[in-house]
């Protein structure tokens, strides 16, 4: 698996991270149990994932801290404290306490990074007056090596609060959303994160509309009626059905995922699954060439004026 640096954390890590959380978090979310949940994770370092991205909500740590395992050195573990509780902001107090159970259940005395989850645009700023010196202290301490941030993609479909932390450059990290259909990052986030030398991980490369057929057709038909994609442009029933007419590409998740794998200023592109056999095929996307230029060149063509939805 090819290796990245990680913006200015300088860590080496996989260009393709396994994301513990979403619909699947590692299949849990899908009936199976945490003995399932490990076996994706040693399944995915096996095939050479070093990034392994969880979360306190997710309810996956544990399955993580099971399969990483006397494999700690070879792993970057990115785990997430959530910046509010029960609709009021989070205290210090309550931000370690969340770093010490998430250090307790991934079975470590660090994280590589340590992610504010799921921040908002108008709660930036009282992040960074209220939880900044705390995760700063904790850095201090050595239980986390670099912070991160992550949007909330399915609302902040236009990046935001990811626009705030760019200009402080407080983060070292962050997680971004990004696919064929709202690529509106490429404008708005990867030129300053590459400029600032800021780690970049993508999620929502599939989700729910590059999975399932159903969402995709509802998701244009939405487009398509608010006048954002053109009705000229685009089989409302089957919106991707032109990948057939390109040889080599077999399928849309295929297409998503190595849409964003070449993307100038993505490090990470997160893959979210519980399925072992969806794992494989979703490496080999990461890691196989650009699409066709002209294929790229038609989803862009089409998807242009998106900015207004996530996928989810
Ligand atoms: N704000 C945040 O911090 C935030 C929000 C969302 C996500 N994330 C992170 O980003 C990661 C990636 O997001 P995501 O999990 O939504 O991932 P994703 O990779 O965009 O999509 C995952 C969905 O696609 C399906 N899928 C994956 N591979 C498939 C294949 N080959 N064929 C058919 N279906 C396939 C999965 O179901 P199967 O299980 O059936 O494969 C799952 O429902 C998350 O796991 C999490 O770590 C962070």
């Amino acid at each position: 698996m090819e290796r990245v640096t990680l913006g200015r954390t300088g860590l080496r890590v996989s260009v393709a991270g396994l994301g513990c959380g979403g619909r699947s978090r590692l299949g849990i979310g899908n009936g199976h149990d945490e003995w399932h949940a490990t076996r994706v994770v040693e399944h995915a370092i096996d095939r050479g994932v070093n990034v392994i991205d969880t979360a306190r909500g997710y309810g996956t740590e544990a399955a993580v801290g099971r399969a990483v395992r006397g494999k700690r050195d070879r792993v970057v573990l990115s785990t997430k404290v959530a910046p509010d509780r029960d609709g009021r902001p989070l205290s210090a107090a309550e931000l370690v306490a969340s770093l010490e159970a998430s250090l307790d259940s991934l079975g470590t005395d660090y994280v590589d990074v340590l992610h504010l989850h799921g921040l908002e645009p108008e709660a930036y700023p009282r992040a960074v007056d209220e939880l900044l010196p705390e995760l700063k202290r904790q850095q201090h301490t050595g239980k986390v090596r670099f912070l991160g941030v992550t949007e909330v993609f399915a609302r902040d479909t236009t990046h935001g609060m990811i626009q705030q932390a760019l200009v402080d450059g407080h983060f070292d990290v962050v997680m971004v959303g990004f696919n064929l259909l709202n690529h509106s990052a490429r404008r708005s986030v990867f030129p300053q994160t590459t400029e600032r030398n800021i780690g970049t991980m993508i999620m929502f490369a599939v989700r729910r509309a590059l999975s399932r057929p159903d969402a995709l057709a509802d998701l244009v038909a939405g487009l398509v009626a608010d006048g954002v994609v053109s009705a000229e442009d685009v089989d409302v029933a089957d919106p991707l059905g032109f990948l057939q007419e390109f040889a080599g590409v077999k399928s849309v998740v295929e297409m998503a995922y190595r849409y964003c794998s070449h993307e100038p200023g993505v490090d990470v592109v997160l893959t979210g699954t519980g399925d072992p056999a969806h794992l494989d095929e979703n490496l080999e996307a990461v890691m196989a060439p650009p699409l066709p230029r002209a294929l790229t060149a038609r989803i862009d063509g089409i998807f242009k004026n998106v900015d207004s939805v996530s996928g989810n």
